[in-house]
């Protein structure tokens, strides 16, 4: 590993070494090669420094000074990119995605100094630590229409980030439209986690819209996991399908919950609003429910191109251990049967009957309970890999202090150098070749506006992202990550992000 410390790059590339000069930008400064993200970078430029560099047609060479982008499977592992700014500036991805990633390195060298703006030199060599790299949104407990989830996109990619997992159901809402079941759209996505009964932050995705987010986000090189959590957290189901669930289970935790938050009790068949959990469940041992799931899933699958379909699996409360395990069986086994791979919170792993090579998603602490370690370490004896989420590091919903306006608590309270200083490799007892990577969820119940998420999310998802794509090495420290996050200011500011600007950060002004 070559020291970076002169170069403010986040996520921390494998080689990154600084030259003496820079590349001064001027109205003469063309953009050569692969046109998406040619223009990618040309807007990201625009919107930075109010210069608007021209993408030049193909058959032009490149002038002394000009940017170049190209792809070359020579030029290192998948996602891979070699960057070199120097008298012009060459980007070569490995792949189309590597390319797009070397563009957001490049960007992030772009400063003003009093002759205007420059590229310091530099010569870049990356690749990815972990092949999944994701951000979740919590999409049920409030909606975010698809222009907000494209915000959430480029913030994600501009991290290099590959994967968005939307959780599209959950107890308050239902969030995308299913021709078989009509009525999910027009009766179980009115609701969202308001606490106090009002209709407000509902919607739904119809299938053009969803397509519209899958779309995007592959533009931006990142793959849509779609989940629909069961078989608890399904409460919004029954105010379309009563006949699917069961009545409301209330537990302990639910009922200290709504007396403290002031939030009324789940109530069958009528829009939930509070933020208690584990009180729902489909009705296990009707086949009238394995004919839903099968719809659900296979719309669900015929809208998604990327390889995943999320099914949940968290916090079942209100449905007993050996139902639990029936449905996973067979919720995972239609997953397969649809050609795509499941993925399940880790308490799926309890289930003996697991479709094989399930992915687990481990959302236990970063010293996990035994039960947790076991039920996660079960995917990877079915052949499957693992997606870590420890709750309390890489929560994004979690509080930064105790005294921050929104976000909960419940997994502690996650200041960026917690969010930052964790290792995936050696936090459950399995081989490090069942890491598949790494994953941000933002759950969305103190959530109210893009502006809430991005204060939750900036800067810990910088974090979260430094974990997931960089090696271990000299410079992987948050002594060297809080310099270089610093110096990401003026550049999050120019493109209008809200973070949180944390005393821990140096944040600097240009
Ligand atoms: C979760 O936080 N219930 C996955």
């Amino acid at each position: 590993m070559v020291l970076t410390e002169s170069l403010p790059l986040i996520p921390l590339p494998n080689s990154a070494v600084p030259g003496e000069g820079a590349l001064r930008l001027t109205d003469a400064t063309r953009v050569h090669g692969e046109p998406s993200s040619a223009r990618m970078l040309v807007d990201a430029m625009t919107r930075r420094t109010g210069m608007r560099l021209e993408i030049a047609p193909d058959a032009s060479g490149p002038a002394s000074g000009d940017i170049v982008l190209r792809v070359d499977p020579a030029a290192g592992a998948a996602e891979g990119y070699r960057l070199v700014i120097a008298d012009d500036a060459e980007i070569v991805g490995a792949d189309s995605a590597g390319l797009a990633h070397g563009v957001h390195t490049l960007l992030q060298l772009l400063r003003e100094d009093d002759d205007g703006w420059a590229l310091r030199h530099a010569v870049v060599s990356d690749a990815p630590r972990f092949a999944y790299r994701g951000v979740m949104l919590d999409v049920a407990r409030r909606f975010f229409p698809v222009d907000e989830v494209r915000t959430v996109i480029d913030r994600a990619a501009a991290l290099k980030f590959n994967h968005l997992h939307l959780h599209l159901s959950d107890d308050q809402g239902w969030r995308i439209h299913i021709d078989s079941w009509p009525l999910l759209s027009q009766r179980s996505s009115t609701a969202s986690a308001t606490g106090d009964g009002s209709l407000a932050g509902g919607g739904c995705y119809s299938r053009a819209d969803y397509s519209e987010i899958v779309a995007y986000a592959a533009s931006r090189h990142i793959t849509v996991v779609p989940e629909i959590d069961m078989p608890g957290h399904t409460h919004a189901i029954g105010v379309a399908y009563p006949e699917l669930v069961e009545a409301p289970v209330m537990n302990e935790h639910l009922l200290d919950d709504a007396a403290r938050l002031g939030h009324a009790l789940p109530e069958a068949g009528v829009p939930y609003t509070g933020w208690g959990v584990g009180h729902s469940s489909l009705r296990i041992r009707e086949e009238r429910t394995y004919d839903f799931v099968r719809d659900v899933l296979t719309e669900l699958a015929e809208l998604t191109p990327g390889p995943y379909l999320h099914i949940g699996g968290d916090e079942s409360l209100g449905t007993s251990a050996e139902d639990f395990a029936y449905f996973v069986g067979r919720a995972t086994e239609i997953v397969s049967s649809l050609g795509k791979t499941p993925v399940a919170w880790h308490e799926a792993g309890a289930a003996p009957g697991l479709a094989s090579g399930t992915v687990g998603q481990f959302w236990g602490a970063l010293t996990p309970e035994a039960a947790h370690a076991a039920q996660a370490a079960r995917f990877v004896e079915r052949g499957g890999r693992l997606i870590l989420s420890p709750s309390d590091a890489a929560y994004l919903d979690m509080k930064y202090d105790e005294h921050f306006p929104i976000g909960q608590d419940w997994a502690g309270v996650i200041d960026v150098q917690r969010a930052y200083d964790w290792e995936p490799v050696t936090l459950l007892d399995v081989p490090a070749s069942a890491i598949a990577g790494v994953e941000a969820p933002l759950w969305t119940e103190t959530v109210r506006s893009l502006a809430d998420a991005e204060q939750l999310m900036h800067p810990r998802l910088a974090a979260v992202a430094e974990v997931a794509w960089s090696a271990p090495g000299p410079q992987r420290s948050w002594a060297s990550f809080r310099e270089r996050l610093g110096a990401q200011a003026p550049a999050w500011r120019a493109d209008g992000i809200r973070f949180h600007p944390t005393p821990e950060i140096p944040w600097s002004d240009r």
